[in-house]
């Protein structure tokens, strides 16, 4: 993907459909998210053991289920829901422009 002025072309609008998305970045394993009109940018892989979190589930009040052993992170800034200690997870700024989803480059998470 091509970057432009500290931003990297992560994926065209329209292939971002509603729900999880997983991307490869460099070396980093990202998950975009969108919901409505928003699109969210995180890590990719559980702080637990991996899982891929674009396997996982969003429920209503705006969590993000592992799949792999149903920890939760808040999707609003990433945040390990109770029962676990786990570290938030890593989050992306996120811009669209001429239909196009960008994400930092480098990779910075904002959290
Ligand atoms: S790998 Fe996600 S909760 Fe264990």
């Amino acid at each position: 993907m091509s970057a432009v002025g500290g931003w990297q072309v992560a994926a065209a609008l329209p292939e971002i459909s509603q729900g999880l998305h997983e991307l490869i970045l460099g070396n980093e394993v990202v998950l975009l998210v969108r919901r409505g009109d928003e699109i969210l940018a995180m890590q990719g892989l559980c702080p637990h053991t991996f899982a891929r979190l674009a396997d996982g589930q969003i429920d209503a009040e705006g969590w993000l289920h592992c799949p792999r052993h149903k920890a939760r992170f808040r999707l609003a800034d990433g945040a390990c829901g109770s029962g676990w200690v786990l570290p938030p997870l890593r989050q992306y700024e996120v811009r669209v422009a001429d239909g196009m989803v960008l994400l930092p480059d480098p990779l910075t998470p904002r959290n």
